[in-house]
């Protein structure tokens, strides 16, 4: 290991929010690195994805998951790209710090979220910048999952964070015929609505405001996407929110279902769906950016889901 600003060796196996150093993996030489920079990371199954990939791929390519102090992606970002580093994800907390920092290298689609989750190095070391989350979702919505069209279709949002600017834009350029953003802090859903008013009607309201809407009972899509998901929690739902054939997607996933997926059921949805296959997908995204090639994802998907499944079978409940 090799590491900046300390020379503790067990930094990156370290859990520890807090901590000070930036740890960066020694980095063989003649092969590609690539990795994901987060905080908390060790759950992360980015690694295995992209493993996967390159070995379907005939690739031959290291993906690690590194943890970044909170404060410290700017120079994990630079030792790892100085190290000789190809590209890197980004997840939580660090997604707009990596947009700040590819700011002179961003497509349109991270500019429109003002938010990146994968990043890779031009010829002089520019940091370029990309944000695949939504299309992602849409892949997976549309390509996995058959929903019916998004054009035209009602549609609600649960959460107005980092994960919500993401996918907003791309869910907007389906035109449904209507956005409602519910969130505890409302203020903040508000903000988000406002900042994509355009043709798409875009509502923004307390939990509580969904009562109003549960009345009619008419939303084709629910995304769930509140951090409350790795908690095992659910923002309070009214009933009724569903109209018949009605698909629930949760942002967040597990080896079982998750409390939203199970909500999702209850209410009778046709379909009730973890984020597994936006992960995958935003992957495969990535993978087409860094490498050139877009990989079978439907198949790794498959085989993911599958080893969660047995997971759970040796860990009930865990
Ligand atoms: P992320 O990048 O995962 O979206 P974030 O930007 O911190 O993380 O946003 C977290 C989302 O989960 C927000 O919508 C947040 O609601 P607030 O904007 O009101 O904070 C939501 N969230 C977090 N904890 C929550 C809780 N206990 N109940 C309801 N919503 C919660």
């Amino acid at each position: 290991m090799r590491f900046c600003r300390s020379d503790r060796r067990d930094a990156i196996r370290r859990q520890d929010y807090e901590m000070n150093d930036v740890a960066i993996p020694d980095l063989e030489p003649g092969i590609d690195h690539y990795a994901v920079m987060g905080n908390p990371v060790a759950h992360s199954r980015s690694p295995r994805i992209h493993h996967e990939f390159a070995q379907r791929a005939g690739h031959r390519l290291r993906y690690h998951a590194i943890l970044v102090a909170r404060g410290a992606f700017a120079e994990a970002l630079k030792a790892f790209r100085d190290a000789g580093g190809k590209g890197l994800n980004v997840t939580v907390p660090f997604k707009r710090d990596a947009w700040q920092l590819a700011r002179d290298g961003l497509t349109v689609r991270a500019r429109r979220a003002r938010a990146v989750n994968v990043l890779w190095f031009g010829p002089d070391g520019a940091v370029c910048g990309d944000n695949t989350d939504g299309a992602g979702l849409l892949r997976d919505l549309e390509y996995n999952l058959h929903v019916p069209p998004l054009n035209g279709c009602k549609l609600a949002i649960l959460g107005a964070g980092g994960a919500v600017r993401g996918i907003l834009p791309p869910l907007l350029d389906k035109r449904p015929a209507q956005v409602v953003i519910a969130n505890r802090t409302p203020e903040r859903a508000e903000k988000l609505a406002w900042s994509h008013a355009g043709d798409v009607p875009i509502r923004a309201c307390s939990y509580h405001g969904l009562e109003e809407e549960a009345t009619k009972g008419e939303f084709h899509l629910v995304i769930h996407a509140t951090s409350l998901g790795l908690t095992g929690k659910l923002p309070p739902l009214p009933d009724g929110l569903l109209a018949a054939g009605a698909v629930c997607y949760d942002l967040s996933y597990g080896s079982e279902d998750t409390a939203f997926v199970r909500w999702g059921k209850r209410q009778g949805a046709a379909q009730s769906v973890d984020g597994l296959g936006m992960l995958v997908e935003q992957a495969a995204e990535s993978f087409l950016l860094w490498r050139g090639i877009r990989p079978d994802s439907r198949t790794v998907l498959h085989r993911l889901r599958e080893e969660l499944q047995s997971l759970e079978a040796i860990e009930p409940g865990g």
